[in-house]
């Protein structure tokens, strides 16, 4: 990832539209005293909304609206990408994701698309000012690489063939439909549906009859643990069985056979010393 820094050029001063002012105090007002700090990513962000990129004053007036240090408004504008440093295209600022599994699906290919249609270089604006491109790390839609984001959507399962169309629509002033661009909804499989097929109850009503009378006699007989037919069966059950055999065997005369020591013990007792049976 390129190192993130402010642009080199920062305009004089920054401050809120009244309309996004209001917004914002609403923003500030849903988090509790002392907790303001958690509404700076939905500042920054209208701040981006509203002027096209974060500039160095609107991390200024969004730390003192938040009772911030500077630097921390700074670490979370330079840590996510989300947030553009620098001027970018007025149509569309394409952040291409290089991460491993887009790189593998040809995410190379988009990024020659981009320097040879926008810019040779990220970040860089294209001469009408249209358009501007960066890479990015993973954007979370790793199911549909190689995938771009303009602004807020993502364009999923590019080549460069339609990757240039997304990119002619924003040209013309269009907004593409975002997502994927093969025949396939989200991360669905492209093609028929090979799985989940039937509805749960038609799946149900098409049991075979004799399989379904197999499982009604096991319910029979195997009551779910917390049916009173369950518990009526526990409760009938006789109560030496309850204890494991185990247990059963270590307790002697309650087993219903004497154990093996027990038995030898008792033949013991009938055997006079000297080894010949009493008369
Ligand atoms: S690797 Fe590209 S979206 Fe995750």
């Amino acid at each position: 990832m390129a190192v993130r820094r402010l642009h080199t050029e920062q305009p004089e001063g920054f401050a809120f539209s009244k309309a996004n002012l209001a917004w914002a105090k609403k923003e500030i007002g849903k988090y509790p005293k002392g907790r303001q700090a958690s509404a700076v990513i939905s500042l920054l962000w209208r701040a981006q909304e509203q002027e096209g990129w974060v500039t160095e004053p609107a991390i200024r007036v969004v730390a003192d609206m938040l009772d911030m240090p500077y630097i921390r408004v700074l670490e979370v504008a330079t840590f996510y990408t989300m947030f553009h440093l620098a001027p970018v295209g007025r149509k569309a600022h394409v952040q291409v994701c290089g991460t491993t599994p887009c790189m593998l699906r040809g995410a190379e290919d988009l990024v020659a698309v981009c320097k040879r249609r926008i810019a040779e270089q990220p970040h860089e604006v294209s001469a009408d000012g249209d358009f501007s491109w960066e890479e990015v790390e993973c954007l979370g839609a790793c199911v549909n690489a190689p995938m771009v984001q303009i602004f807020s959507d993502t364009y999923e399962d590019l080549t460069p063939k339609t990757f240039e169309a997304v990119l002619d629509a924003f040209a013309s002033g269009d907004q593409p439909q975002p997502g994927p661009q093969v025949e396939r909804m989200s991360s669905a499989p492209e093609g028929e549906w090979t799985t989940l097929v039937e509805l749960p109850q038609k799946a149900q009503d098409s049991k075979p009859r004799k399989a379904q009378a197999a499982s009604d006699k096991d319910e029979t007989e195997h009551p779910p643990p917390d049916s009173p037919k369950a518990r009526k069966q526990r409760k009938a059950r006789p109560k030496e069985n309850d204890k494991p055999e185990s247990e059963a065997a270590r307790t002697p005369g309650k087993a219903q056979g004497a154990t093996k020591p027990a038995k030898r013990k008792a033949k013991a007792a009938d055997t006079p010393k000297n080894g010949k049976k009493g008369t």
